[in-house]
């Protein structure tokens, strides 16, 4: 019976072509219909150091990386080490034979000429595309779809370069047919309702600009950091067509005070960045809150603190994304959980800034950042986008004015009639500095109670599972773990074990009411999440009547399935 799934992972070092490679084979199996869902992980270093690239691939919708993989390509014997505890009976592997690996019993090994083919092609770097044709070879990779790739994404260094490796791949492929295939992996068919073009492939930070652009952004300003760069890449090429500036600013700090002098302009706004830049955003986060001026920070999460592990996964800036200000300041906090909500919960930052007039953090994650996924091609036209309240122009205008939602109307510079400051002093209804006691009491009332509706306003938050029926454990997940906990809970579901998962998104104001209610079903409730501290159950606890286990591990990876799984047995 042909299988549905397919998991691949190559290894090797930074420089070898590694990401390259990966990027291929999920493309040629994007454009063969089939659903896809990738994680790399590599160096801090440009060259040298550990890399790995995993595609999993399959005729069904998917929600992780998997737990572990089908077939191993390894480039180098450092690369095989790395992997050899994950090679179980069954598990495909080739690897470059300028090494001769100890296989363990089981496991179908698959020695290729990679190096040796790359040198007598007079190349230096071509050993991937040999090892891509020896895949493509013996699991089926449509080639043809391969070798477009490779020409398209290689054109720009020159036909030469184009030429050289496919006749790489066409060695690699070449030497694979003469092998004797003893394993019986193989591509999946993608299912025949599904068409290519219903489909889109990007990575999680293409499809944050992506979401941008949908939602209006004008304005976007930003200083590079690993793993957030790539938003910037993607604006920068698409945001000017769309009319909108960008702007590389000097330092963080710099961003996110030109994103707020753009909002305070009557433009959409945003910037990005990574831990560090946000600790380096606070002050203007407390600003942005204080003069109410609608932006959006997006904060790609990676290993901290400080410049930590800049390249590896990490869900650690929550307490940060929160709580980093100084005096009473709040944001508005969402976490996506996967390609899909990048694009969507984009739009919902910029909607919810401009609505709330607040800043809004964006938490993504460097395990999202860097991961291709297809996700349905968007539809603009079915996309909700919401602009700020505006003085109508009637009466005296006064910026903060104390209305019955506690949203005060903004009037763009220039606005006849509705001169004011924006300004970070207290202040009174019409922008003018006040520090009496009662308007410091009054704002900063006002500016928290304008958040008090959004728990309920905003989308309700999913519960995997009948939402009434009792649970022994209920699992609570946020940003990617999200989809690694659905793939647990449906094979312990299968086993007749009672379990639920609740996955919010708005993470700050918490959505209280909807915790406790589902805490309420559960014996016990469990909180996932990759950091050290436990911070989504600390704040859980600070913040709602539940007293939730945690389950708090940080190794810089994403967790597999089969980890919550053997981690809510333990709780039954
Ligand atoms: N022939 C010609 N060129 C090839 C090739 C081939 N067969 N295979 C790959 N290449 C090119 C790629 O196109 C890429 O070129 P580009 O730099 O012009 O885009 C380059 O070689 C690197 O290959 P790639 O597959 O993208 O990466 P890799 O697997 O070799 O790994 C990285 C290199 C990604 C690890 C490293 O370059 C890097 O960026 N490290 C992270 C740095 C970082 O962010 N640090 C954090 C700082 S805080």
């Amino acid at each position: 019976m042909p299988r549905s799934t397919l998991i691949i992972r190559i290894a090797g070092d930074g420089g070898e072509g590694i990401i390259s490679t990966g990027d291929f084979i999920a493309a040629a199996c994007a454009r063969s219909g089939l659903a896809v869902y990738t994680f790399k992980t590599f160096p801090a270093e440009i060259r040298g150091g550990y890399a790995m690239y995993q595609v999993r691939t399959a005729n069904a919708a998917l929600h992780n990386p998997g737990n572990t993989f089908d077939v191993f390509c390894a480039l180098n014997s450092e690369a095989y080490d790395i992997n050899r505890e994950h090679l179980t009976p069954g598990t495909a592997v080739v690897y470059d034979d300028t090494f001769s690996p100890e296989i363990p019993e089981g496991v179908h090994a698959y020695p290729i000429a990679m190096t040796v083919a790359s040198k007598q092609l007079g190349l230096k770097k071509a050993k991937n595309m040999v090892a891509l044709g020896a895949l493509s070879q013996l699991f089926d990779i449509p080639a043809e779809a391969l070798k477009t790739v490779l020409a398209d994404t290689f054109a720009a260094k020159g036909e030469d370069v184009v030429q050289a490796n496919l006749a790489a791949f066409e060695k690699g492929a070449e030497q694979a047919e003469e092998l004797h295939k003893t394993d019986t992996w193989k591509l999946p068919r993608a299912s025949k309702s599904k068409q290519a073009n219903d489909v889109i492939m990007l990575s999680g930070n293409e499809a944050i600009g992506l979401g941008a652009l949908i939602a209006g952004l004008d304005f976007y300003s930003a200083y590079p950091i690993t793993p957030a760069s790539e938003i910037a890449k993607y604006l920068a090429v698409n945001l000017p067509k769309m009319g909108g500036t960008l702007i590389q600013a000097e330092d963080e700090i710099a961003s996110i005070s030109q994103a707020i002098g753009a909002s305070f302009a009557g433009k959409k706004a945003m910037t990005a960045t990574s831990g560090p830049g946000l600790s380096l955003m606070s002050e203007m986060l407390g600003f942005a809150f204080m003069s109410e001026a609608p932006v959006v920070v997006v904060n790609v999460q990676r290993g901290g603190p400080s410049t930590g592990l800049p390249t590896k996964h990490e869900q650690s800036d929550l307490f940060a994304a929160v709580y980093g200000s100084h005096g009473d300041a709040a944001r508005i906090v969402l976490s996506v959980e996967n390609v899909a909500d990048c694009v969507s919960m984009s739009v919902d930052a910029l909607n919810l800034a401009e609505t709330y007039a607040c800043p809004v953090i964006l938490l993504s994650e460097s395990s999202l950042a860097f991961s291709s996924q297809t996700i349905p091609t968007p539809d603009p036209a079915k996309i909700k986008v919401v602009e700020r309240k505006r003085w109508d122009g009637k009466g005296e205008y006064h910026r903060y004015a104390m209305t019955e939602d506690f949203i005060s109307p903004m009037a763009d510079p220039g606005t006849p009639c509705a001169l004011h400051i924006a300004t970070g002093l207290e202040h009174n209804a019409d922008g003018t500095p006040n520090y009496a006691a009662a308007t410091h009491e009054a704002m900063n009332a006002k500016r928290f109670d304008k958040l008090k509706a959004l728990p309920d306003a905003y989308r309700p938050v999913e519960i995997d599972g009948k939402a009434a029926e009792a649970a022994d454990v209920g699992v609570i997940a946020w940003g990617s773990t999200i989809g690694v906990v659905r793939e647990a809970l449906t094979a312990l579901r299968a086993e007749g074990i009672k379990v639920k998962g609740f996955y919010p998104k708005l993470i700050s104001p918490m959505q209280v009411a909807q915790f406790e209610a589902f805490a309420e079903t559960c014996k016990t409730v469990l909180v996932v999440e990759i950091n050290h501290q436990g911070q989504l159950a600390q704040l859980i606890r600070a913040q709602t009547s539940i007293k939730p286990v945690s389950h708090a591990v940080c190794g810089g990876l994403p967790f597999t399935p089969a980890q919550i799984e053997t981690r809510v047995r333990e709780l039954l």
